[in-house]
This record gives C-alpha cells, sequence and structure tokens, in this order.
C-alpha cells in the first residue's frame, strides 16, 4: 500500500514538473473582481457573446426573450463532485426537482428549430430523458460516448460511459449538418461497379477509406489530459471534440449557442472558434475565469 502511494505522489510530482504538462491552472489566472454576471442592469443582450458568472435558473430567467439555435448542457450529476460548491450533493429528490426545473425554463429560451444536447450518466440518464420529453422536447437520439478515464471497481463493472441526450424543439424544422461529421472508415470489403471503387477512394498511403455516417456510439474522444493544450484544472472537462462534432452538426455560422454550466468553457470556446456566437454560464468564479482565459488564447476579449 505505502509503495502504492509513494508511487502515486511520484506520478503526479512529475506529472506537474514536467514541461510537457500544459494544464491551464485557476492559480495562474488574473484576479477579476468584476466578473461578467447576467444582471439586468448589465447591458448583456442575445447579440453579445460572454461567459457569465451566475446561477444558471437565475440566468434563464434573466435571458427572457433571448432565443438560442443550440443549446448544450453539461449539469451535475449529483455524484458529490467538488465544484468548489455543494451543486454536485444534493439529495435524490432535491436533484430531480431541480433537474426538472432548469429543463423546463429551456424552451423560454430557444429558437423554434433549436437542438438540446444535455450530458449525463448512467444514473441520472433515466431522469434527463424524461424531463426532457416532460418539458415537450422530441427526442431523437441519445449518444453513448465511451470515455476511458479512472481506474476500475473492485466490486462492479468500470464506469466507462456517459450519454447525450439530442433531442429538437421541431422535429421537422431542425439543423443537421451531415456532411460536416461524415467520418472515416476503413473499407474491409471494397466493392466495385465498372471496375471503379463503388463509394469509397483509395488514400496516398494506400488506404482504403470511405466517409460514413457518424452513430451514436462515439468511442474516438478521449478525455482531456494534462498533456493536451485545452486541459483545465476543471474536475470534469469535456473534450472539445466531442463539443466540435455537436456544434458542427447541429447549428451554423452566426448562430447563437448556449452553453449551460460551462465549467471551464469548453462549448464557448468551440462555438467562437467555429464562428458562432455563444453564451455560457458557470456559478464558479473560478471557473468563468478558466473559461475567459481559453477564449483570450483564441484571440476573443469578452466585453
Ligand atoms: C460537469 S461541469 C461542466 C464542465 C464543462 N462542460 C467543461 O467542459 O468544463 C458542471 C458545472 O456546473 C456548474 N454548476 C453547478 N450548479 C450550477 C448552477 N446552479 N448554476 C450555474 N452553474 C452551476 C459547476 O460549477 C460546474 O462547473
Amino acid at each position: 500500500m505505502t509503495i502504492l502511494r509513494l508511487a502515486l505522489v511520484f506520478h503526479l510530482d512529475s506529472e506537474m514538473a514536467s514541461p510537457l504538462n500544459k494544464t491551464l491552472r485557476i492559480e495562474h489566472l488574473p484576479v477579476s473582481l468584476d466578473l461578467p454576471t447576467l444582471d439586468v442592469a448589465s447591458t448583456v443582450n442575445s447579440e453579445r457573446s460572454g461567459i457569465f458568472n451566475g446561477d444558471v435558473i437565475d440566468g434563464l430567467r434573466r435571458m427572457g426573450g433571448w432565443r438560442f439555435d443550440l443549446i448544450i448542457a453539461d449539469p451535475p450529476y449529483n455524484l458529490g463532485k467538488d465544484f468548489g460548491n455543494d451543486s454536485d450533493k444534493r439529495t435524490r429528490t432535491k436533484f430531480e426537482g431541480w433537474t426538472r426545473n432548469w429543463i423546463g425554463a429551456l424552451t423560454s429560451v430557444s429558437s423554434e428549430t433549436a437542438s438540446l444536447y444535455i450530458c449525463s450518466d448512467w444514473k441520472c440518464s433515466g431522469l434527463i430523458e424524461s424531463a426532457m420529453a416532460d418539458a415537450g422536447w422530441t427526442i431523437l437520439n441519445r449518444i453513448t460516448w465511451k470515455r476511458e478515464k479512472g481506474r476500475g471497481a473492485a466490486r462492479n463493472w468500470k464506469q466507462n460511459m456517459e450519454d447525450i441526450w439530442f433531442a429538437v424543439r421541431d422535429p421537422k424544422h431542425y439543423v443537421f449538418n451531415i456532411e460536416a461529421v461524415k467520418v472515416e472508415k476503413k473499407v474491409i470489403a471494397p466493392y466495385r461497379q465498372d471496375g471503379k471503387p463503388k463509394d469509397w477512394i483509395q488514400t496516398p498511403a494506400g488506404e482504403r477509406i470511405r466517409k460514413t455516417h457518424p452513430s451514436n456510439i462515439w468511442t474516438d474522444l478521449t478525455v482531456p489530459f494534462w498533456s493536451m493544450p485545452e486541459n483545465t484544472e476543471h474536475p470534469t472537462q469535456k473534450p472539445e471534440r466531442l463539443i466540435e462534432r455537436i456544434i458542427l452538426a447541429s447549428s451554423n455560422q452566426g448562430d447563437r449557442v448556449l452553453d449551460l454550466f460551462s465549467g471551464s468553457g469548453t462549448t464557448s470556446v468551440v462555438a467562437h472558434r467555429l464562428g458562432r456566437r455563444f453564451c455560457g454560464v458557470d456559478m464558479n468564479p473560478d471557473y468563468v475565469r478558466l473559461g475567459l482565459a481559453r477564449l483570450k488564447r483564441e484571440g476573443y476579449e469578452c466585453e
């Protein structure tokens, strides 16, 4: 046990000391005394982008009249994680009531053609699905993301997945840019028609590939880790590539993306990079600062 602990300490020390460690840390950020909030008195409006410090339900109330084309919400899963507050440590009943509350408030800030994605783990997945359906959203899919993180459990199966529910306001009118998210697949049986490749191409390296429609099981995305420039101190940061796939598929340039429970700002950062407008909300001021620092790195100055 002692050897194990020593090995862990050594591993953490060398990880922190390594010049390859790109983690953005809160202690390195400038302290801003007046972080942007969604205060009624402020001049914010839905045309401007930004990450705001505040409570999601309160924020949604203050956004009256704003209309977002895409909403991506990555809420606490009630697993007891430390987000610098008690938001992940509710009783089951309180968590259910609160979840239904904020999901119920989303229709008032969504456009008629809006799409909604909500992340969950297996424990709260059922609740999220029923709250979305009860709030009037048409659920079109459940994406399962296979994510490798953490050690296994001794007396249970290792937790290795997250669900992302995908719903729309109007199943007849919504954006889905399939060409932007097609994936390359190795062709096992390279059929030919009249001697020519049928639906596949040969790369310069000689590989036979086909661009196919992505499925609802995502196995090609790792969680951010310490040597990746996108990594921050946030304990449950989503990978940029995962968010990128969602934004590319379900929005167009210039659209408005709502980043609820923005944490380290992943959705806002990717939305900006892809030419969308964005509005992030998180109650932890340090996470808002992380998000603003990431945006600054992208050349974006929040007003
Ligand atoms: C799962 S994390 C989001 C991580 C984020 N997607 C990222 O990539 O960094 C959930 C976040 O919700 C925030 N949070 C929890 N309750 C909140 C509330 N009522 N209002 C605003 N933010 C809240 C926490 O501070 C935490 O950063």
